[in-house]
């Protein structure tokens, strides 16, 4: 299947979530950090996936409330509320999907990275958990600095003797999400038929959003092209200054929420949204649907540093394929050696924690 034809599949799907009915095997999924504010949001969202069967919700505290709210709603996920814990193994025994927000965000003026002292042992802690008492579960990472929590989670799985690498995310699919959103826009085009790689990392400028590959690409378009896919008459072409805003605004998208937020935190709602279609696609890979694309952020021998996202194939076992990056233009290979230094610093920051703190 192409980008284009996936891109309008991903966005039928989503607009199915709580009216769909299919057959679907029995799947548990697990949100650790269920009471906060993507936890609550991303919560809601996959009582409604037709996917889930069983949602386990734990915090260390406020999941009885949230659980009990949401189980009212007329779907088919069973769902059950843990706080404390005592009862971190009972919520994750027999997970097929660990999805974890459990953490801090960003207040204006904050890197991704300041977040690392307290989040790293959160992580750090519910993974070992997660290996103990679900070592075949696929861990979706949202804790940030994502780029520097995947590494940690990938060493404490390795040290308790489970580890998997197909089986471990960091979810990076916000700023797919967004790149999606920003570039559709600017080029006039339908947002619910356009499809942007964003590969990397998940800060700063380890986000590379690759718009010449973007389908459809907003400067190949024929007449034909326009009338199927533009929102309004007539696409705008991109000149190379529009892809640079484009970029530096995918990259700071995640500062630019904080921003307006004020002190409040930072993305929740589009990063539930996010977070939500990502484990979707992780289960529906689980459930052997043979076309599940989507940007992660995972262990990948593509570039020169051990985790990078790219384009993953998800099946039966997680990742199934990792993609290369395909060809970049001279922008593309510019930002990509960019970011190496931070990319590589962050993961070594990640795994020296990981080793140091047994
Ligand atoms: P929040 O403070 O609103 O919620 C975090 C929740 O985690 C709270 O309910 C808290 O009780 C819980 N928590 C803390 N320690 C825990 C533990 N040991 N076990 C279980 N739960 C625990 O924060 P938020 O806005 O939901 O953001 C959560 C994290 O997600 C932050 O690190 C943020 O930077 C990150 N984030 C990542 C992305 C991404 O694209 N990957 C996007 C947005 C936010
Ligand atoms: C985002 O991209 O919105 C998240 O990583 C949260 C943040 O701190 O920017």
């Amino acid at each position: 299947m192409n980008a284009l034809a996936r891109a309008s599949k991903q966005a039928l799907q989503t607009a199915a979530r709580g009216f769909a009915s299919g057959a679907y095997p029995d799947r548990k999924v697990a949100v650790l950090g269920a009471a906060g504010g993507i936890g609550q949001p991303l919560s809601l969202l996959m009582k409604l996936s037709p996917y889930v069967s069983e949602l386990a919700l734990y915090d260390i505290a406020g999941t009885p409330g949230v659980a009990a709210d949401v189980s009212h709603i007329n779907s088919k996920a069973a769902v059950k509320g843990y706080a404390g814990e005592d009862q971190l193994g009972e919520a994750l025994k027999g997970a097929d999907v660990v999805i974890i927000p459990a953490g801090v965000p960003r207040k204006p003026g904050m890197t991704r990275d300041d977040l690392f002292k307290i989040n790293a042992g959160i992580v750090k802690a519910l993974v070992e958990a997660c290996g103990k008492h679900c070592p075949k579960a696929l861990l979706n990472i949202i804790s940030n600095p994502v780029n520097s929590t995947v590494p940690i989670a990938a060493e404490t799985l390795k040290r308790l003797g489970v580890y998997d690498e197909k089986r471990v995310l960091g979810v990076t699919t916000l700023d797919v999400v967004r790149a999606k959103t920003f570039y559709a826009e600017k080029a006039g085009l339908d947002v619910s038929k356009v499809d942007v790689p964003v590969v990397g990392g998940h800060a700063g400028v380890t986000i590379l959003p690759l718009f010449s590959q973007a389908v459809p690409g907003a400067n190949k378009l024929s007449d034909a092209d326009i009338d199927a896919l533009t929102a309004v008459p007539g696409a705008n072409k991109l000149s190379d200054a529009d892809i640079d805003a484009l970029t530096k605004r995918t990259q700071d998208g995640g500062t630019e929420v904080v921003q307006a937020k004020a002190g409040k935190g930072s993305a929740t709602l589009s990063m539930a949204y996010a977070g939500a279609l990502f484990a979707d696609a992780c289960l529906r890979g689980l459930n052997g649907d043979p076309d599940v694309v989507e940007c992660t952020y995972v262990a990948s021998n593509i570039t020169e540093v051990p985790f990078f996202s790219s384009k993953v194939k998800l099946g039966k076992n997680g990742v199934e394929q990792v993609y290369g990056l395909g060809e970049l233009n001279d922008y593309e290979k510019a930002g990509l050696k960019a970011m190496m230094p931070e990319l590589r610093a962050s993961i070594e920051k990640g795994i020296s924690f990981a080793k140091e703190s047994q």
